[in-house]
Protein backbone atom coordinates (compact mmCIF):
# COMPACT_ATOMS: atom_id res chain seq x y z
CA UNK A 1 0.00 0.00 0.00
CA UNK A 2 1.68 3.39 -1.69
CA UNK A 3 -0.70 5.58 0.84
CA UNK A 4 -1.51 7.88 -2.02
CA UNK A 5 2.40 8.48 -3.11
CA UNK A 6 3.20 7.20 -6.77
CA UNK A 7 5.95 4.84 -5.34
CA UNK A 8 7.67 3.52 -2.36
CA UNK A 9 10.61 5.58 -2.30
CA UNK A 10 8.98 8.66 -2.03
CA UNK A 11 6.05 7.50 0.84
CA UNK A 12 9.43 6.05 2.36
CA UNK A 13 11.15 9.84 2.29
CA UNK A 14 7.89 11.80 3.41
CA UNK A 15 7.62 8.83 6.47
CA UNK A 16 10.85 10.45 7.89
CA UNK A 17 9.68 12.62 10.64
CA UNK A 18 7.14 9.82 12.19
CA UNK A 19 9.89 7.55 11.82
CA UNK A 20 12.78 9.53 13.77
CA UNK A 21 10.14 10.06 16.27
CA UNK A 22 10.05 6.32 16.65
CA UNK A 23 13.52 5.56 16.82
CA UNK A 24 13.74 8.53 19.56
CA UNK A 25 10.48 7.21 21.46
CA UNK A 26 11.13 5.57 25.02
CA UNK A 27 14.38 6.18 24.91
CA UNK A 28 15.36 9.46 26.63
CA UNK A 29 16.45 9.92 29.97
CA UNK A 30 15.77 13.40 31.08
CA UNK A 31 17.15 12.83 34.85
CA UNK A 32 21.04 12.27 33.83
CA UNK A 33 20.50 13.51 30.09
CA UNK A 34 21.36 10.44 28.63
CA UNK A 35 19.58 7.79 26.06
CA UNK A 36 18.60 4.17 27.17
CA UNK A 37 19.40 1.21 24.74
CA UNK A 38 17.43 -1.90 25.82
CA UNK A 39 19.28 -4.75 23.87
CA UNK A 40 23.09 -3.29 24.00
CA UNK A 41 23.71 -5.85 26.49
CA UNK A 42 26.96 -3.85 27.29
CA UNK A 43 26.98 -2.60 30.80
CA UNK A 44 28.81 0.63 32.05
CA UNK A 45 32.01 -1.24 32.93
CA UNK A 46 31.67 -2.79 29.72
CA UNK A 47 31.66 0.46 27.73
CA UNK A 48 34.39 2.55 29.62
CA UNK A 49 36.36 -0.82 28.56
CA UNK A 50 35.50 -0.01 25.00
CA UNK A 51 39.64 0.98 23.12
CA UNK A 52 37.97 1.45 19.71
CA UNK A 53 34.60 1.09 17.67
CA UNK A 54 34.56 -0.39 14.02
CA UNK A 55 31.67 -0.06 11.94
CA UNK A 56 30.87 -2.87 8.83
CA UNK A 57 27.94 -2.04 6.79
CA UNK A 58 27.65 -2.44 3.09
CA UNK A 59 26.25 0.84 0.90
CA UNK A 60 23.97 3.15 2.17
CA UNK A 61 24.44 1.57 5.63
CA UNK A 62 28.03 2.02 5.33
CA UNK A 63 27.64 5.50 5.23
CA UNK A 64 25.13 6.01 7.60
CA UNK A 65 27.92 4.24 9.61
CA UNK A 66 30.43 6.58 9.01
CA UNK A 67 28.35 9.36 10.43
CA UNK A 68 28.32 7.07 13.48
CA UNK A 69 31.88 6.97 13.71
CA UNK A 70 32.56 10.54 13.29
CA UNK A 71 29.04 10.92 16.07
CA UNK A 72 30.96 8.46 18.63
CA UNK A 73 34.28 10.22 17.76
CA UNK A 74 32.91 13.74 18.79
CA UNK A 75 30.49 12.84 21.69
CA UNK A 76 32.32 9.61 23.32
CA UNK A 77 35.56 10.39 22.40
CA UNK A 78 36.12 6.77 21.45
CA UNK A 79 38.59 6.34 18.08
CA UNK A 80 35.76 5.10 15.60
CA UNK A 81 35.46 4.14 11.56
CA UNK A 82 33.65 2.48 9.57
CA UNK A 83 34.43 0.15 6.65
CA UNK A 84 32.65 -1.81 3.97
CA UNK A 85 32.15 -4.96 5.62
CA UNK A 86 33.16 -6.95 2.63
CA UNK A 87 36.76 -4.83 2.31
CA UNK A 88 37.36 -5.72 6.28
CA UNK A 89 36.38 -9.29 5.38
CA UNK A 90 38.53 -10.18 2.95
CA UNK A 91 41.73 -8.41 4.43
CA UNK A 92 41.93 -10.84 7.12
CA UNK A 93 41.40 -7.75 9.65
CA UNK A 94 43.43 -7.66 13.21
CA UNK A 95 40.68 -8.58 15.37
CA UNK A 96 41.13 -6.69 18.80
CA UNK A 97 39.69 -7.63 22.34
CA UNK A 98 39.32 -4.12 22.90
CA UNK A 99 37.86 -2.68 20.07
CA UNK A 100 33.65 -2.87 20.11
CA UNK A 101 32.29 -3.82 16.05
CA UNK A 102 28.89 -3.08 15.40
CA UNK A 103 27.53 -4.78 12.00
CA UNK A 104 24.79 -2.17 10.80
CA UNK A 105 22.49 -3.35 7.72
CA UNK A 106 18.78 -2.71 7.13
CA UNK A 107 17.73 -5.79 6.48
CA UNK A 108 19.48 -7.64 8.69
CA UNK A 109 20.33 -9.87 6.01
CA UNK A 110 23.25 -8.94 3.49
CA UNK A 111 25.98 -12.10 3.23
CA UNK A 112 29.25 -9.71 3.29
CA UNK A 113 27.99 -8.35 6.97
CA UNK A 114 26.31 -11.34 8.09
CA UNK A 115 29.83 -13.09 7.13
CA UNK A 116 31.97 -10.51 8.73
CA UNK A 117 29.86 -11.01 11.98
CA UNK A 118 30.21 -14.91 12.06
CA UNK A 119 34.45 -14.32 11.50
CA UNK A 120 34.09 -11.79 14.17
CA UNK A 121 32.53 -14.01 16.90
CA UNK A 122 34.40 -17.10 15.87
CA UNK A 123 37.67 -14.53 16.78
CA UNK A 124 36.17 -14.09 20.45
CA UNK A 125 35.03 -10.24 19.38
CA UNK A 126 32.10 -8.47 20.93
CA UNK A 127 29.54 -7.38 18.05
CA UNK A 128 26.47 -5.41 18.29
CA UNK A 129 24.45 -5.02 15.69
CA UNK A 130 22.15 -1.49 14.20
CA UNK A 131 19.30 -3.53 12.26
CA UNK A 132 15.86 -2.51 11.47
CA UNK A 133 14.04 -5.58 10.50
CA UNK A 134 13.86 -7.32 13.79
CA UNK A 135 14.73 -10.89 13.89
CA UNK A 136 16.93 -10.30 11.16
CA UNK A 137 19.99 -12.95 10.40
CA UNK A 138 22.43 -9.85 11.67
CA UNK A 139 20.40 -9.31 14.87
CA UNK A 140 20.26 -12.76 15.89
CA UNK A 141 24.03 -13.54 15.50
CA UNK A 142 24.93 -10.26 17.24
CA UNK A 143 25.99 -10.13 20.76
CA UNK A 144 23.47 -7.25 21.20
CA UNK A 145 22.68 -3.76 19.19
CA UNK A 146 19.68 -1.53 18.55
CA UNK A 147 16.75 -1.63 16.26
CA UNK A 148 16.34 1.58 14.32
CA UNK A 149 12.57 1.15 13.77
CA UNK A 150 12.57 2.66 10.46
CA UNK A 151 9.54 0.46 9.71
CA UNK A 152 9.45 -1.62 6.73
CA UNK A 153 11.94 -0.19 3.75
CA UNK A 154 10.39 -1.49 0.28
CA UNK A 155 11.98 0.59 -1.97
CA UNK A 156 15.30 -1.07 -3.43
CA UNK A 157 16.92 2.21 -2.19
CA UNK A 158 17.02 2.90 1.57
CA UNK A 159 16.23 6.41 2.12
CA UNK A 160 14.34 6.52 6.18
CA UNK A 161 16.60 3.54 6.99
CA UNK A 162 19.76 5.73 6.21
CA UNK A 163 18.18 8.39 8.60
CA UNK A 164 16.83 6.43 11.18
CA UNK A 165 20.32 4.48 11.67
CA UNK A 166 22.24 7.77 11.88
CA UNK A 167 20.01 8.89 14.66
CA UNK A 168 20.57 5.02 16.13
CA UNK A 169 24.30 5.81 16.15
CA UNK A 170 23.56 9.01 17.55
CA UNK A 171 21.80 7.63 20.57
CA UNK A 172 24.96 4.91 21.24
CA UNK A 173 26.99 8.12 20.37
CA UNK A 174 25.38 10.09 23.53
CA UNK A 175 25.00 6.76 25.52
CA UNK A 176 28.37 5.85 25.19
CA UNK A 177 29.39 9.51 25.90
CA UNK A 178 27.77 10.25 28.90
CA UNK A 179 29.24 6.84 30.65
CA UNK A 180 32.33 8.46 29.76
CA UNK A 181 33.15 12.38 29.33
CA UNK A 182 30.36 13.84 28.06
CA UNK A 183 29.29 16.53 30.13
CA UNK A 184 25.77 16.90 31.31
CA UNK A 185 25.37 20.13 29.79
CA UNK A 186 26.10 18.89 26.54
CA UNK A 187 24.09 15.51 26.95
CA UNK A 188 21.34 18.42 27.46
CA UNK A 189 21.89 19.78 24.00
CA UNK A 190 22.05 16.70 22.04
CA UNK A 191 18.86 15.81 23.60
CA UNK A 192 17.16 19.13 22.65
CA UNK A 193 18.48 18.51 19.21
CA UNK A 194 17.50 15.21 18.78
CA UNK A 195 13.92 16.38 19.76
CA UNK A 196 14.43 19.47 17.20
CA UNK A 197 14.65 16.65 14.40
CA UNK A 198 10.88 15.04 13.26
CA UNK A 199 9.41 18.69 13.05
CA UNK A 200 12.64 20.14 10.87
CA UNK A 201 12.28 16.62 9.01
CA UNK A 202 8.93 17.86 8.13
CA UNK A 203 9.97 21.88 7.02
CA UNK A 204 12.80 20.32 4.80
CA UNK A 205 10.03 17.84 2.98
CA UNK A 206 7.48 20.67 2.83
CA UNK A 207 10.39 22.71 0.39
CA UNK A 208 9.63 19.46 -2.52
CA UNK A 209 8.72 22.16 -5.04
CA UNK A 210 11.22 24.16 -5.31
CA UNK A 211 13.93 20.79 -5.14
CA UNK A 212 11.66 19.45 -7.66
CA UNK A 213 12.56 22.70 -9.91
CA UNK A 214 16.17 22.77 -9.08
CA UNK A 215 15.91 18.74 -10.13
CA UNK A 216 14.72 20.07 -13.14
CA UNK A 217 17.35 22.43 -13.97
CA UNK A 218 20.36 20.09 -13.27
CA UNK A 219 19.13 17.66 -14.84
CA UNK A 220 20.86 17.86 -18.41
CA UNK A 221 24.59 16.70 -16.17
CA UNK A 222 26.02 14.15 -17.67
CA UNK A 223 28.08 13.53 -14.32
CA UNK A 224 27.85 15.22 -10.81
CA UNK A 225 30.16 16.12 -8.00
CA UNK A 226 29.43 15.95 -4.39
CA UNK A 227 31.51 17.53 -1.84
CA UNK A 228 31.73 17.94 1.73
CA UNK A 229 33.94 18.27 4.77
CA UNK A 230 34.52 16.31 7.81
CA UNK A 231 30.47 15.63 8.38
CA UNK A 232 29.39 16.44 5.19
CA UNK A 233 31.62 14.29 3.32
CA UNK A 234 29.35 11.31 3.74
CA UNK A 235 26.43 12.99 3.37
CA UNK A 236 28.04 13.98 0.19
CA UNK A 237 28.97 10.41 -0.74
CA UNK A 238 25.01 9.30 -0.20
CA UNK A 239 23.64 11.49 -2.19
CA UNK A 240 25.78 10.60 -4.91
CA UNK A 241 25.01 7.25 -4.29
CA UNK A 242 21.23 7.92 -4.18
CA UNK A 243 21.54 9.65 -7.19
CA UNK A 244 23.38 7.62 -9.25
CA UNK A 245 20.77 4.40 -8.24
CA UNK A 246 17.70 5.87 -9.31
CA UNK A 247 18.87 8.09 -12.02
CA UNK A 248 21.63 6.36 -13.49
CA UNK A 249 23.52 9.79 -13.75
CA UNK A 250 27.19 9.76 -12.88
CA UNK A 251 27.85 11.29 -10.16
CA UNK A 252 30.89 11.16 -7.45
CA UNK A 253 31.84 12.35 -4.28
CA UNK A 254 34.82 13.98 -2.86
CA UNK A 255 36.16 15.45 0.25
CA UNK A 256 36.18 19.55 -0.62
CA UNK A 257 39.57 19.44 0.30
CA UNK A 258 40.59 16.50 -1.96
CA UNK A 259 39.55 18.85 -4.92
CA UNK A 260 42.31 20.62 -5.58
CA UNK A 261 44.30 17.45 -5.51
CA UNK A 262 42.73 15.96 -8.82
CA UNK A 263 39.03 16.67 -9.50
CA UNK A 264 38.75 20.04 -10.19
CA UNK A 265 40.21 19.02 -13.59
CA UNK A 266 36.71 17.76 -14.59
CA UNK A 267 35.16 20.89 -13.02
CA UNK A 268 33.24 22.66 -16.08
CA UNK A 269 29.64 23.97 -16.93
CA UNK A 270 28.56 20.22 -17.84
CA UNK A 271 29.66 19.36 -13.83
CA UNK A 272 27.71 20.94 -11.69
CA UNK A 273 28.79 20.57 -7.72
CA UNK A 274 26.56 19.76 -4.58
CA UNK A 275 28.37 21.16 -1.78
CA UNK A 276 27.22 20.27 1.62
CA UNK A 277 27.95 23.57 3.57
CA UNK A 278 26.92 23.59 7.02
CA UNK A 279 27.06 26.61 8.96
CA UNK A 280 29.99 25.12 11.49
CA UNK A 281 33.79 25.51 11.97
CA UNK A 282 34.83 24.53 8.68
CA UNK A 283 32.36 27.11 6.88
CA UNK A 284 34.64 29.44 5.64
CA UNK A 285 37.00 26.73 4.08
CA UNK A 286 34.16 25.17 2.06
CA UNK A 287 33.56 28.83 0.71
CA UNK A 288 36.71 29.13 -0.98
CA UNK A 289 35.94 25.30 -2.10
CA UNK A 290 32.95 26.78 -4.17
CA UNK A 291 35.06 29.68 -5.06
CA UNK A 292 37.63 26.98 -6.50
CA UNK A 293 34.58 25.64 -8.45
CA UNK A 294 33.20 28.94 -9.80
CA UNK A 295 36.48 30.07 -10.73
CA UNK A 296 36.38 27.21 -13.28
CA UNK A 297 32.99 28.07 -14.47
CA UNK A 298 31.30 25.28 -12.55
CA UNK A 299 27.68 25.26 -11.23
CA UNK A 300 27.06 24.68 -7.72
CA UNK A 301 23.70 23.79 -5.78
CA UNK A 302 24.49 24.12 -2.04
CA UNK A 303 22.33 22.37 1.04
CA UNK A 304 23.22 24.41 3.62
CA UNK A 305 21.81 26.40 6.64
CA UNK A 306 21.87 30.24 5.04
CA UNK A 307 22.02 31.18 1.19
CA UNK A 308 25.02 30.69 -0.08
CA UNK A 309 26.25 33.82 -2.44
CA UNK A 310 28.72 31.28 -4.16
CA UNK A 311 26.12 29.07 -5.20
CA UNK A 312 24.06 29.06 -8.39
CA UNK A 313 21.28 27.78 -6.01
CA UNK A 314 21.31 27.08 -2.48
CA UNK A 315 18.70 24.47 -0.59
CA UNK A 316 18.01 25.89 3.22
CA UNK A 317 17.95 23.75 5.92
CA UNK A 318 16.93 24.44 9.64
CA UNK A 319 20.35 24.46 11.81
CA UNK A 320 20.83 21.77 14.69
CA UNK A 321 23.46 21.38 17.01
CA UNK A 322 26.83 20.70 14.68
CA UNK A 323 26.74 17.20 15.63
CA UNK A 324 23.55 16.47 14.14
CA UNK A 325 23.45 18.28 11.13
CA UNK A 326 24.55 15.48 8.87
CA UNK A 327 20.84 13.63 10.15
CA UNK A 328 19.06 16.43 8.09
CA UNK A 329 21.35 17.62 5.34
CA UNK A 330 20.79 14.43 2.68
CA UNK A 331 17.10 14.66 3.22
CA UNK A 332 16.68 17.27 0.06
CA UNK A 333 19.26 15.33 -1.41
CA UNK A 334 16.87 12.13 -1.79
CA UNK A 335 13.92 14.51 -2.96
CA UNK A 336 16.75 15.47 -5.66
CA UNK A 337 17.48 12.22 -6.99
CA UNK A 338 14.05 11.41 -6.61
CA UNK A 339 12.30 14.10 -9.17
CA UNK A 340 15.75 13.85 -11.23
CA UNK A 341 14.82 10.14 -11.84
CA UNK A 342 10.99 10.84 -12.24
CA UNK A 343 12.03 13.56 -15.00
CA UNK A 344 14.03 10.93 -16.44
CA UNK A 345 10.87 8.29 -16.48
CA UNK A 346 13.49 5.87 -14.81
CA UNK A 347 12.04 3.21 -12.46
CA UNK A 348 12.31 3.96 -9.24
CA UNK A 349 11.21 1.51 -7.02
CA UNK A 350 13.44 -0.88 -8.88
CA UNK A 351 16.25 0.49 -10.16
CA UNK A 352 18.41 -1.70 -12.99
CA UNK A 353 20.40 -3.96 -11.58
CA UNK A 354 20.15 -3.90 -7.95
CA UNK A 355 18.20 -5.79 -5.18
CA UNK A 356 16.74 -4.65 -2.09
CA UNK A 357 19.25 -7.62 -0.47
CA UNK A 358 21.92 -8.62 -1.57
CA UNK A 359 22.08 -11.90 0.15
CA UNK A 360 24.89 -13.62 -2.26
CA UNK A 361 28.47 -12.63 -2.03
C1 LIG B 1 21.35 1.94 -1.39
C2 LIG B 1 21.07 0.62 -0.87
C3 LIG B 1 22.20 -0.36 -0.70
C4 LIG B 1 22.10 -1.00 0.69
C5 LIG B 1 23.15 -2.09 0.88
C6 LIG B 1 23.12 -2.65 2.29
O1 LIG B 1 20.22 2.73 -1.49
O2 LIG B 1 19.94 0.32 -0.58
O3 LIG B 1 23.44 0.26 -0.88
O4 LIG B 1 22.25 0.02 1.64
O5 LIG B 1 22.94 -3.12 -0.04
O6 LIG B 1 21.89 -3.19 2.62
P1 LIG B 1 21.49 -3.48 4.12
O7 LIG B 1 21.44 -2.19 4.82
O8 LIG B 1 20.17 -4.18 4.06
O9 LIG B 1 22.57 -4.35 4.69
Amino acid sequence: DMGGHDTYMHKEISEQADAVDRVLRGRIDDRFSTVHLGGLNLDAREARGVRRIKILGCGTSYHAGQIGAQLIEELARIPADAEPASEFRYRNPVVDPDTLYVAVSQSGETYDVLAAVQELKRKGARVLGVVNVVGSAIAREADGGTYVHAGPEVCVVSTKCFTNTVVAFALLALHLGRIRDLSVADGKRIIEGLRKLPAQITEILENEDEIKKLAAEYADAKSMMFIGRVRGYPVAREASLKLKEVSYIHAEAYPASELKHGPLALIEPAMPTVAIVPDDELLEKNRAAMEEIKARSGRILAVAHQVQEKADHTIVVPKNENELDPILMGIPLQLFAYHTALAMGRDIDKPRNLAKSVTVE
